[in-house]
C-alpha cells in the first residue's frame, strides 16, 4: 500500500511556509514537501518527508509517483516577476516546464488511483496586463476574462499554465479512445500581492509592501521602488491560505470556472507607508521609483473582481486593511523582531 499524501512544491517559499504550518497544525494530512533549498527547520515537524530537489528532475518526480499515493498537489514553486525578467528563459523552464511535469505526474497518479488528483495552482494578478495608467484607473475591479495581456515572463507563464491546467482537466489526449477517464482536477487562484508577518518575498514586484513593513520593524531605512500613488490589490497570508483551502475543499460541481480572482484590500504605496509609519513612527522610508519595476506595477490592476469566488465557493476575506495591519501584521511582526 502506498501512503496517501499531500504534495507541496516550493515548500520553502512564502506560501509554502503559510500552507505547511497551517495544514501541519491540523494533523489531518501527511505532507510531502519539495524545494530546491533545504527546508526551514520550523517546517520540518509538519512534514512526513522533505525532498530537496528540482521540479525539472523527472527521475525524482518518477520516484515520488512510485512511492506515494498523492491526493492533492499544491504546486507553489515559481520564479516571481522581477527575478524572472533577469533570466526569462530559466523562468520559463521552471514556471512552465516545471508545471507541465507536475501535471503529467498528476495524470499518472489519477490513472493509478482511478480518480482525479486535485491540482491547486496559485496564479497571479501578473496574468493581467493593462496598457497604461489611465486604462488601469478606468478599469476598476478587473474580471478574470479581461485584460489578459501580461507584460512579464512570469505573468505570461502563469496565464499559460492556467490554460495548461484547463487542458489537462478537460481535453487531455482528447483523441484517445479512453480520454477523459482519469484526468486531473485543476483549480487556480489569481493572487494579489501577499504580505506575511513571518517571511519576506524574494524576486517579486509587489515586494515593496512587505519589504517596507519588515524594514521598518527592524529599524532599517527603506527606499520604495514605486511612486506613492501606485495602487495594487494585496492580501495577508492567513487569507491567502484560507482561499487555497476553500478552493481545494469545494465540490467540483460548484465550480463554474477553473481560475478565480481573490482579494481583500487595495492600498496605494502611500497608504502602505502611512500604516507602517503609524505602527513604527521612527521608520525611514523614501520613494525612489525604479522605472522598469514601476511599469510592471502600472500594468497590474488596481483592484480585481472576486465575485465569482464569492458566488461559487463563498469566498470572503477575513482581513480588510485595518484588521490586516492592526490585528495580524503589526502585532505579529513586533513580536517577531523584538
Ligand atoms: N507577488 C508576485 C510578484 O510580485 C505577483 O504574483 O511577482
Amino acid at each position: 500500500m502506498r501512503k496517501e499524501i499531500v504534495l507541496i512544491t516550493g515548500a520553502n517559499g512564502e506560501m509554502g511556509h503559510g500552507l505547511i504550518a497551517h495544514l501541519g497544525e491540523t494533523k489531518k494530512y501527511s505532507i510531502v514537501a519539495m524545494d530546491v533549498q533545504p527546508l526551514d527547520d520550523s517546517l520540518r515537524p509538519y512534514c512526513e518527508r522533505f525532498i530537496q530537489g528540482d521540479i525539472l528532475d523527472l527521475m525524482l518526480l518518477g520516484r515520488l509517483v512510485s512511492e506515494f499515493e498523492i491526493r492533492t498537489i499544491y504546486h507553489l514553486a515559481s520564479i516571481l516577476s522581477t527575478k524572472a525578467e533577469y533570466n526569462p528563459e530559466t523562468a520559463h523552464r521552471v514556471n512552465v516546464e516545471g508545471t507541465l511535469n507536475l501535471l503529467r505526474l498528476a495524470v499518472e497518479q489519477s490513472s493509478w488511483q482511478g480518480r482525479p488528483v486535485k491540482f491547486i495552482y496559485p496564479s497571479s494578478i501578473a496574468a493581467y496586463g493593462l496598457p497604461s495608467v489611465a486604462a488601469k484607473e478606468k478599469a476598476g475591479k478587473v474580471k478574470e476574462a479581461d485584460w489578459c495581456q501580461p507584460i512579464t515572463m512570469y505573468g505570461v507563464n502563469k496565464l499559460y499554465c492556467e490554460h495548461l491546467g484547463r487542458y489537462y482537466t478537460t481535453n487531455y489526449r482528447q483523441l484517445a479512445a479512453d480520454h477523459n477517464k482519469f484526468t486531473v482536477d485543476f483549480r487556480s487562484i489569481r493572487f494579489p500581492g501577499l504580505v506575511s508577518s513571518v517571511t519576506i518575498p524574494t524576486g517579486g514586484t509587489s515586494d515593496y509592501g512587505p519589504e517596507m513593513l519588515h524594514h521598518a520593524a527592524q529599524g532599517i531605512p527603506y527606499s520604495c521602488f514605486v511612486r506613492p500613488d501606485s495602487r495594487l490589490p494585496f492580501m495577508v497570508m492567513p487569507d491567502a491560505i484560507k482561499s487555497l483551502l476553500m478552493l481545494e475543499a469545494v465540490s467540483r460541481e460548484k465550480l463554474t470556472q477553473l481560475v478565480y480572482n481573490v482579494t481583500s484590500f487595495s492600498p496605494t504605496a502611500l497608504d502602505f507607508y502611512n500604516q507602517v509609519k503609524n505602527a513604527f513612527p521612527k521608520a525611514v522610508v523614501t520613494f525612489e521609483p525604479d522605472m522598469a519595476r514601476q511599469a510592471i506595477v502600472d500594468s497590474w490592476p488596481a483592484d480585481v473582481d472576486d465575485s465569482m469566488a464569492a458566488r461559487d465557493w463563498t469566498w470572503k476575506p477575513d482581513y480588510n486593511e485595518k484588521r490586516a495591519f492592526d490585528e495580524y501584521l503589526i502585532p505579529s511582526i513586533k513580536a517577531r523582531y523584538s
